[in-house]
């Protein structure tokens, strides 16, 4: 049996310590992958700043991340896609309140993985490269797809156009660059928002429009944009995005629905108990408020969802592989490697929140 380390985090508010962790073979449905990459999320420094509200259920000491790629050394039994030897990126779930599994965290050498949860790669796609999809794509899926968020058409190698546009605030983000991409591979006109020195790329990636969200015309703009449009659902990334997709649904024709992925509290300057309450009081009662008063329905995105419907296997199984394969899909934002060992992580959580654009900051294992 392997032996296993990892980067633990001990207790809430407390930094990240390397050390030996067990090795954990595989339930019937998963895989263990020898992580060869990990990339950083804000819910990893999110859980450590504040993790008296954030995943409070966590059983600690514990193993964060959730985006990694890597070999997979051993499947379950009821594993028939993966064998050992084959090359994957997956979303560790392990922080799920139903999972709270430290075997199953992206920071260390031997993860365990829900096999629903895996891709397979390409040989030509770098695991540091692969490594950055897995929380923005999934978290990008569940809004779009979910019955209950937009509810919308699968993506497809060869979709037709339906005719029906999604808004996508915060197109330059992890999730953003992932939708971008899904919504237009399911046949929908995108428009979306970013600093204008991401505009080129996302005009690229198929967005009709790439506006400014820091304009103070950028939302009477894309209504502007909107209009004689059929709006197909709105996904809202980025702080104040959930409101300003809010007025937009609801001056537009369609179907008024926003997925909002961004709490309305935010952690980057450290953690509250006031602030947080008051934040949760006010901005989230704020959100369903502004939402009952122009007539848009907007639901809380939790993107792990997708283990527990069609759209898990929908995206990891059937449309991710081939168009990976085949070019049709990008891995973004692009990787930045800042580190190569289990003791960088602490690092390079530290540097994502201190903010990035569009790139995806990556520590090699
Ligand atoms: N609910 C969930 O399950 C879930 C899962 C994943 C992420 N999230 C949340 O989704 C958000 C994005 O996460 P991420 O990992 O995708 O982010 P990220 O890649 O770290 O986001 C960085 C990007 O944010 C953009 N940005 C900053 N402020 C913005 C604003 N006010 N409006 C629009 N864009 C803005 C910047 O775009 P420019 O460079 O163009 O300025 C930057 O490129 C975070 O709030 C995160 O907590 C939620």
């Amino acid at each position: 049996m392997p032996t296993n380390t990892a980067a633990w985090i001990p207790a809430r508010n407390r930094p990240l310590e390397v050390g030996p962790a067990p090795y954990t073979a595989p339930g019937p449905d998963e895989i263990v992958v020898r992580t060869h990459a990990v990339a950083i999320n804000p819910l990893d420094w999110v859980i450590q700043v504040a993790g008296r509200v954030a995943y409070s259920w966590l059983a600690y000491p514990f193993v964060l991340g959730a985006d990694l790629a890597g070999e997979v050394v051993e499947v379950g039994t009821a594993v028939t896609r993966f064998r050992p030897g084959d090359r994957v990126l997956a979303l560790s779930a392990g922080t799920d309140r139903d999972a709270n599994s430290a075997a199953q965290g992206a920071f260390q050498q031997y993860t365990v993985a829900l096999e629903r949860l895996a891709s397979p790669i390409p040989a030509d796609l770098p695991y540091t490269d692969a490594a950055v999809l897995p929380l923005g794509l999934s978290t990008a899926a569940c809004a779009l797809f979910q019955t209950g968020h937009l509810g919308l058409r699968h993506p497809a190698a060869d979709s037709a156009p339906t005719g029906e546009t999604v808004l996508v605030w915060g197109g330059a983000t992890s999730v953003g660059s992932n939708a971008v991409q899904l919504a237009v591979a399911a046949g929908y006109e995108v428009v979306t928002t970013a600093s204008p020195h991401n505009a080129g790329w996302l005009t690229e990636l198929g967005a009709s429009h790439v506006l400014d969200y820091r304009s103070p015309t950028a939302e009477k703009d894309m209504i502007e944009i909107l209009r004689g449009r059929t709006l197909a659902g709105a996904l809202a990334i980025g702080p104040g995005s959930a409101r300003a997709c809010i007025r937009i649904a609801g001056a537009s024709r369609g179907n008024r629905v926003v997925s909002a992925a961004t709490a309305p509290v935010t952690f980057e300057n450290g953690f509250s108990l006031p602030r947080t309450v008051a934040g949760m009081l006010g901005g989230g009662a704020g959100m369903v408020a502004a939402a009952l008063r122009h007539g848009v329905r907007v639901k809380f995105v939790i993107g792990s969802d997708l283990k527990k419907n069609e759209v898990g296997p929908a995206i990891f199984r059937d449309f991710l592989p081939a168009a990976l394969a085949e070019g049709r899909y990008r891995a973004l934002p692009a990787a930045s490697v800042v580190g190569s060992s289990l003791s960088d992580i602490q690092h390079a959580m530290d540097l994502q929140r201190k903010g990035v654009s569009a790139a995806k900051l990556v520590v090699t294992l």
